[in-house]
């Protein structure tokens, strides 16, 4: 480090040009900062929460990682890494000039070292959040606090919490009253009900069972008061219908409309008319196809419905009388959610320390917790009847015309339903849902096809399926059973959504260099992949992550190393091979042997980890998914046999609602709602910016005058009745730094009359009190003293201070405009995001140790590495400097509208606006790419 200094200061000696003179200068005293942070030495894991690492570094880190921009926002509670070098477009690159005097460049110059530290941050969080952030709600916290026969808790496999009831009918199978270890047919592929993906631990993740929580049992239900700390740190103001929902709706979320009547409240112009207009701030680098594919995820992952209800309750959830004049309903009802347990849990005393057992209530995730694409293939036997196979060939989905066939009389739905295209999940079915599970029912068949014309050529070779019955005799392609076929699709297909999801689409969502790496690593490391140039490193790391850590009863190994030394191999594939030697000399070894073997179940199981607290997600996952802000009230049609970039109608989604979806899907085709959906720009997630068309949604079923709803305020109410942490405590509870009064949602970077605006009417809604330094208000952070956090928030006593602490959570994330460069979520959705995102990755065999071709079959396998039959593509140049394959839905749109082959030529990832300029390095700018110049939306400006 110190010679560096030595060379810099020689050149500058030479007198250079002065802008040259300044950027070397800044590198020197950055340097200067560097040497002071490796001093300093590395940051050690927190050991208690309140010493939690937050996302802000020392001044002299700061400096090292991004100059004095990073430093001058060190005071901000917003996290650091977003101002380091390189972390945002073009212009946050250190000079060139700099980066080529400094020959080291590549980590150690400017840019590299804000990359690197990015990361490095991005660790610290995940590590600290696996740490500190895991509470099942199946009884097992307790051990995962005192621990069990000498393991500690979060070194913890098993949990008899987990087993199959006696009533299951599986409950024999899988060893009864014994020892319980899936096996045989129930291991061969995904169960319908999501059973056996832990082999060991049958219950976890299948459907019925309990959400998790990432916060701590005492900070939930805030509203109830049942803690001193909650009771000062709401001073009883909020309930569940205090503030007004449907007044924050109406005040905070709705979209204000230049022409109001061209909007008609999201139902827009007879017969489509592209007159139409709905107003919508719009997010230049994101687009709608983004939207309704995080629906179509979220109806895989999670649902707190049961067949579309709630409870059999109904409560009044209308506005005031008063605020009537807003737009909102007063004779508003809904059914209540549906509650898994309220009883008072227990509770237990660990080393001084009171804790519950559970969370005060508890609620069920009606689907499975699995990746298993069961929004198409079902989630229990229900679900599954609504699943049509062709009975030409029953390892295919049922598509007449290639699109789904719609339900018939005797399908088990709701009568709501009815003239919905048939899939497993039918709840809030458009467009963009139809479109989704038609692509993929599509990409099941194309699957099933290819292998079948494998068969046909070589049937007699081995398809790579196994039985786990008899594992040791081969299944030619001859042998393959269409029941067999049609499991091995679903786990193609749910593991190229998996793949979609983790290296498309969150790379389009946080749109920056070290998201891109971060997210690439979850997938396939950061040393192996397309961006690692070791293998062979990558290999031995993956061997001594699950071999070595996996297995470890120590916490530090089991959890938080296990976390750190996953991102080099990657966690897709983690234990899918095995060596029987020391791991690192083995990947030496030319002649080396997997011997991963289908009847040991630490084979199978062996790549798993769940951190000692059983997965399924947590509530606090599911409020910062309620992304409704992204649907915008129109689509914009297109018609690819006309011209792709004139738009021909304004088509309101809502006039796609459930059975609607049908005709226009079969009307318009598949190809052209791709180009429409894939052109159009999503909302962007902030406040004033929800659809018109959710604020007053028709639903027949509801026992109410109105017979409407206000999606948005239904939202809060939820989170309300989930006894969700209130914003600032919820950033608390993950680690980031609490906010002392509304001005912080102002962003220091760029303020504008709109945020002050915003703030404004923040306080107007949720008031402000005089505080009294005496309460303190949790115990989760301590303040810049050491000392607990009081009532005023750093202000004196008595002060009037903001009831910062009562602001609903979707409120507050929709508030923050203070965000990493292309990030379409906050920070503190992403915080969310760092620990579930990972986990649900980390937890299942079939990403992990059962991504083998006994499961998949060979085709399967290269099918999900290579995004498709044959040889890996790869994309033409390098994209934001990166080489990467073709993207898997981008291949997977292509496989299903070849039609499409001329407009996708131009993308490169199918969730940024298909006609956009991306430009250098991560640009947001919203200009056409060369060819596009005509595209009617590059017309109205970017707010419009
Ligand atoms: C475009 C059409 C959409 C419609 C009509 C719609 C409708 C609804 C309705 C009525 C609910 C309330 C259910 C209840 O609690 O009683 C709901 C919940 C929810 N919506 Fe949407 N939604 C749409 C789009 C989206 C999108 C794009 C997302 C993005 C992720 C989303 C995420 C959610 C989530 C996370 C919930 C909570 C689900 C649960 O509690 O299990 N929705 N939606």
């Amino acid at each position: 480090m110190r010679a560096r200094v030595f060379v810099f200061t020689v050149l500058l000696g030479a007198g250079c040009h002065s802008d040259r003179d300044k950027a070397i200068q800044a590198e020197v005293e950055s340097l200067q900062n560097c040497a002071q942070m490796v001093n300093a030495g590395i940051r050690p894991i927190a050991a208690t929460r309140d010493q939690r690492f937050q996302g802000k570094v020392e001044a002299a880190t700061a400096v090292c990682r991004g100059g004095d921009v990073a430093a001058q926002f060190r005071a901000t509670p917003w996290v650091d890494w977003a101002n380091y070098w390189g972390a945002g477009d073009a212009r946050s690159k250190a000079p060139e000039f700099v980066t080529q005097v400094n020959q080291q460049a590549n980590h150690l110059g400017p840019t590299g070292r804000g990359i690197d530290g990015a990361l490095l941050d991005l660790e610290y969080q995940r590590v600290e959040l696996i740490k500190f952030n895991l509470f099942d709600n199946n009884k097992t916290y307790r051990q995962y606090v005192t621990g069990r026969r000498g393991v500690p808790g979060p070194a913890l496999k098993v949990w008899a919490e987990l087993r199959l009831p006696p009533a299951h009918p599986n409950y024999r199978d899988v060893g009864g009253s014994g020892e319980q270890v899936c096996r045989g047919e129930l291991i061969r592929a995904r169960t319908l009900t999501g059973i056996c993906n832990d082999l060991r631990n049958p219950l976890m993740g299948s459907t019925g069972q309990l959400f998790a929580r990432n916060a701590e049992f005492d900070t939930l239900f805030p509203d109830l008061g049942r803690t001193e700390l909650t009771r000062n740190r709401h001073g009883n103001r909020p309930a569940l219908l205090k503030p007004d929902p449907q007044a924050i709706s109406r005040k905070l979320f709705t979209r204000a409309q230049s022409n109001p009547a061209a909007c008609n409240d999201g139902y827009g112009l007879p017969g489509f008319s592209k007159d139409a207009n709905c107003d919508y701030q719009k997010a230049p680098f994101f687009n709608v196809l983004a939207a309704f594919w995080i629906q179509f995820m979220t109806h895989d992952w999670f649902s707190h419905l049961d067949e579309g209800h709630n409870a059999k309750e109904f409560m009044s959830v209308g506005c005031g009388e008063a605020d009537r004049k807003l737009g909102c309903r007063p004779g508003d009802r809904i059914d209540q959610t549906l509650v898994a347990e309220s009883g008072e849990p227990g509770r237990f005393t660990h080393e001084g320390k009171e804790y519950l057992e559970r969370a005060p209530k508890t609620f069920a995730n009606h689907v499975t917790a699995w990746w298993d694409a069961s929004q198409i293939y079902g989630y229990d036997e229900r679900s599954r009847k609504r699943v049509k196979r062709d009975p030409a060939d029953r390892a295919r989905l049922l598509m007449p015309n290639a699109l789904l066939p719609a339900f018939e009389p005797a399908d088990p739905i709701n009568p709501e339903w009815a003239g919905q295209e048939a899939t497993a999940f039918p709840d809030n079915w458009t467009i963009g849902i139809s479109f989704y599970t038609n692509l993929f029912a599509r990409e099941h068949n194309a699957f099933v096809d290819e292998f079948r014309k494998v068969a046909a050529q070589t049937p007699d070779a081995d398809s790579g399926l196994r039985n786990p019955a008899k594992p040791g005799a081969v299944i030619r392609y001859r042998d393959v059973t269409p029941d067999e076929l049609f499991e091995a699709g679903r786990l193609v297909v749910a593991a190229g959504i998996a793949k979609i999801h983790t290296t498309e689409w969150t790379p389009q969502l946080l749109y920056d260099e070290p998201l891109y790496r971060g997210m690439n690593a979850n997938w396939s490391g950061l040393l192996g992949g397309p961006l690692g140039d070791n293998k062979a490193v990558a290999d031995a790391l993956g061997q001594i992550v699950t071999q070595s850590f996996g297995k470890s009863t120590e916490v530090k190994k089991a959890g938080q190393w296990y976390s750190v030394f996953a991102s080099g191999p990657g966690i897709f594939g983690l234990g899918s091979q095995v060596y029987a030697d020391d791991p690192v000399f083995a990947l030496l070894d030319k002649n080396k042997k997997d011997i991963w073997d289908l009847r040991n179940p630490d084979h199978v199981n062996g790549g798993v980890n769940h951190f000692g607290s059983p997965f399924n997600f947590p509530e606090e996952f599911i409020t910062v998914y309620r992304l409704h802000a992204l649907v915008p009230d129109l689509i914009e049609y297109r018609d690819l046999q006309k011209d792709a970039n004139r738009i021909q109608n304004k088509i309101p989604v809502i006039e796609t609602f459930r059975g609607k979806a049908t005709d226009v899907m079969r009307s318009r085709g598949l190809g052209n709602w791709a180009l429409s959906m894939g052109r159009q720009r999503l909302g962007l997630l902030a406040l004033q910016n929800h659809p018109r068309f959710l604020q007053n949604v028709k639903m027949g079923r509801l026992e109410s005058a109105t017979q409407q709803i206000d999606v948005a305020a239904l939202d809060l109410i939820r989170d309300r009745e989930h006894g969700v942490p209130r914003f600032n405590e919820f950033r608390r509870q993950y680690g980031l730094r609490q906010l002392t009064a509304f001005d912080d949602f102002i962003d220091a970077h760029a303020p504008t009359q709109e945020q002050k605006d915003l703030v404004k009417l923040l306080r107007e809604i949720y008031g402000q009190h005089t505080c009294d330094a005496s309460e303190a208000i949790t115990d989760a952070q301590l303040d810049a003293a050491g000392k607990p956090i009081n009532d005023c928030l750093g202000r004196p006593n008595g002060s009037l201070v903001d009831n910062a602490e009562d602001v609903d959570t979707v409120v507050g994330w929709l508030a923050e405009s203070t965000r990493p460069h292309g990030f379409a979520i906050s920070e503190t959705q992403f915080v969310v995001f760092i620990l579930n995102a990972s986990r649900r990755l980390f937890s299942d065999r079939f990403f992990t140790s059962s991504f083998r071709p006994e499961f998949y079959s060979t085709l399967g396998l290269d099918w999900v590495k290579n995004n498709g039959p044959g040889p890996a593509q790869m994309e033409e140049g390098t994209p934001n400097g990166h080489r990467q394959q073709v993207s898997p839905l981008k291949r997977v749109l292509l496989r299903a509208m070849p039609e499409l082959a001329g407009e996708l030529q131009h993308v490169v990832n199918a969730f940024d606006p298909w006609a956009r300029d991306r430009g250098e390095y991560y640009s947001l700018a919203w200009k056409p790419r060369k060819g596009a110049e005509a595209d009617e939306a590059f017309q109205d400006g970017a707010k419009k």
